[in-house]
């Protein structure tokens, strides 16, 4: 079955909305490990926006689950992740003005950076994932650098669900995973994902795991994190067995 990584993100944005200490991710951490998701992932930005230095300090302490920390290609992340020693490291783009990780990583057209990173990484003992568009040029440039696994961005496919556009996004999607697959790459899909889309992507075999946080923190307000974990596992199972 593929492993679900909750993106815990959105509650330290409800608490710097207010510059309080709550809701604590850290927390929710807990909760969702406690709700049967295999990892927690977080995202350290430049800018502090919602995860904070104390909670991934914290979150190294108390995660008894894989750790996945998402970061930008600069000096100063590489060197908190090779202290921090998460189980994995997974490599994002990063644009101050953007509401969300918008599109995947360059790396065709930074491949000595991006490689640089990665060879840092692993030679602190961590796994690495690029995230990145299902393009082929993307993919044949994650080979290069030498990290093992790709997370494909959904985010194209799960915005045009119920659109004209959804058919040729999915496309890229399954053609995107046969590619990554044939250049020998694990392959993971996370960005955008709901109880809906995710049903598709989870059939892959081939997708090993799903990075969920946005739809999941909006359903835990009506369900609680647990219920809204387990009915996404649910979902995933069921797809991937059917
Ligand atoms: N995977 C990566 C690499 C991400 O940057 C994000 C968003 O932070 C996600 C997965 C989760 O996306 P969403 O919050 O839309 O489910």
């Amino acid at each position: 079955m593929p492993s679900l990584g909750v993106n815990i993100d959105h509650v330290a944005t409800i608490r710097q909305a207010r510059r309080t200490n709550e809701p604590d991710p850290v927390w929710a951490a807990a909760m969702a490990e406690l709700g049967g998701c295999d990892q927690i992932t977080v995202h350290l930005r430049e800018d502090r926006r919602h995860i904070q230095d104390r909670d991934l300090r914290l979150l190294k302490e108390t995660v008894k689950v894989r750790l996945n920390l998402e970061c930008a290609c600069v000096a100063e992340m590489i060197s908190i992740a090779c202290q921090l020693k998460p189980t994995q490291v997974c490599l994002v783009p990063e644009r101050r003005e953007e509401v969300t990780t918008e599109g995947g990583l360059n790396v065709a057209g930074n491949l000595d950076l991006v490689t640089d990173c990665v060879k840092q990484l692993q030679q602190a003992g961590i796994k690495v994932s690029l995230f990145v568009d299902p393009d082929r040029l993307q993919l044949d440039a994650a080979e290069v650098t030498g990290a093992e696994i790709v997370e494909l961005h959904t985010g194209a496919y799960a915005h045009a669900w119920m659109t004209s556009a959804q058919a040729t996004r999915w496309q890229h999607i399954v053609d995107g995973v046969a590619y990554a697959r044939q250049l020998g790459l694990t392959v993971d899909a996370g960005h955008g994902l709901t109880y809906d889309t995710v049903k598709p992507v989870a059939a892959f075999p081939e997708i090993m795991e799903l990075n969920i946080g946005h739809f999941l923190i909006g359903e835990a307000i009506f369900l609680g994190l647990g219920p809204a974990i387990r009915e996404m596992r649910r979902l995933m199972d069921e797809a991937r067995a059917g």
